[in-house]
């Protein structure tokens, strides 16, 4: 009986890979960067009866047309913005993600870039390295205070919470934003819920955490910016798409927000003559979010997990769409298809 035949978009942490040989046939893009030209990507694909991804890769009709067989997509991040999930769910094609392995790792580096901005880390390593180090004085390099300050999470999901954990112990008053109020993180985290508006009025710090959606593209722009205080820092870890960077580049060079940090950009990678790039107060990560080598093991092991346990008929361990099992017209386990 044949094997069932697996595309992996990216070369991967070698215990993924060893579990999805273990009951699959692969190919892969043995490369690191850059990702395969969308046609190798698509005619790899039109071949396999499963795909484990990268957020760059763009899952669509195109990509349905043109992978018949394909039965899962095994997403390796916690964001799904690269996939149109109606599309899959109406196909019955699974999609997975890899939640709650990275969501320590991503706060971190929220509160790294939190603490770098508030606290000019950057700009200052990049005075010291330029030789212009000013004699110690009252008024040198002054920062904003992160402890007993005010934050805002947007989104606080799983790893907003971890954002919000983070800041009480720095005493810090947390304030959230999310669709729905979460009685949960109010009495653990002693959190409250804000409108939106009201939430970037009273923030010290802003930390987007929440997905990219309809709903959150360009929710951060010229408006919202012009709410925040003029001594407020703005963290994004979520994705580029939720800011107008236009509109960020004018209100930081007005200094309103005060600084920002982003670990996330409209285009990836941005262009290093980006506006934003030539800013002070800016400071900028290349998407690293949960860039560990154990969280980034432990997002393919999970991908891998999905991506196996759908091709043999197991359920998902972290569906996206777990109605998509209803539209499905194959039977598991799909080794008995022929190759
Ligand atoms: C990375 O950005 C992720 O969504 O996991």
């Amino acid at each position: 009986m044949a094997k069932p035949h697996v595309f992996i978009s990216r070369r991967i942490p070698q215990p993924a890979l060893d579990l999805i040989a273990s009951t699959c046939t692969y190919s892969m893009w043995d490369h690191l960067s850059p990702p395969a030209p969308r046609e190798v990507f698509l005619s790899e694909a039109a071949r396999a009866d499963g795909v484990l991804v990268m957020p760059s890769e763009r899952i669509d009709a195109e990509f349905l047309d043109a992978a018949p067989r394909c039965r899962i997509v095994a997403n390796m991040a916690v964001g799904y913005d690269n996939i149109d999930v109606a599309a899959l769910t109406q196909r019955g094609v699974i999609a997975t993600n890899t939640p709650d392995v990275l969501t320590e790792t991503t706060a971190d580096i929220a509160w790294a870039l939190l603490m770098a901005a508030a606290r000019r880390v950057v700009e200052g390593h990049k005075a010291v390295q330029a030789g212009r180090w000013e004699p110690w004085h009252p008024f040198y390099m002054l920062g904003q205070d992160v402890f007993g300050a005010t934050i805002g999470i947007v989104g606080a999901g799983r790893i907003g919470t971890a954002v919000a954990r983070r800041a009480r112990a720095f005493h810090m008053r947390v304030l959230y934003h999310n669709r729905r109020r979460s009685p949960q993180l109010e009495v653990a985290l002693d959190a409250t819920y804000r409108e939106l508006d009201d939430l970037l009025r009273e923030s010290d710090f802003v930390v987007m955490t929440a997905p990219l959606t309809a709903e959150t593209r360009g929710l951060f722009g010229a408006r919202e910016f012009a709410l925040m205080k003029d001594t407020a820092v703005f963290v994004n870890v979520s994705r580029g798409g939720v800011v107008n960077e236009k509109a960020l580049y004018e209100a930081l060079k007005a200094g309103r927000p005060w600084a920002a940090a982003l670990d996330v950009f409209e285009v990836e990678p941005t262009p290093p003559d980006n506006p934003l790039l030539q800013l002070p107060n800016l400071v900028a990560t290349p998407h690293i979010g949960s860039a560990t080598l154990r969280t980034r093991t432990a997002m393919a092991m999970l991908a891998a997990r999905n991506l196996v346990s759908v091709l043999h008929g197991e359920p998902p361990l972290t569906p996206i769409n777990p109605e998509a099992l209803r539209h499905t017209t194959w039977t598991a386990p799909l080794s008995s298809k022929e190759d």
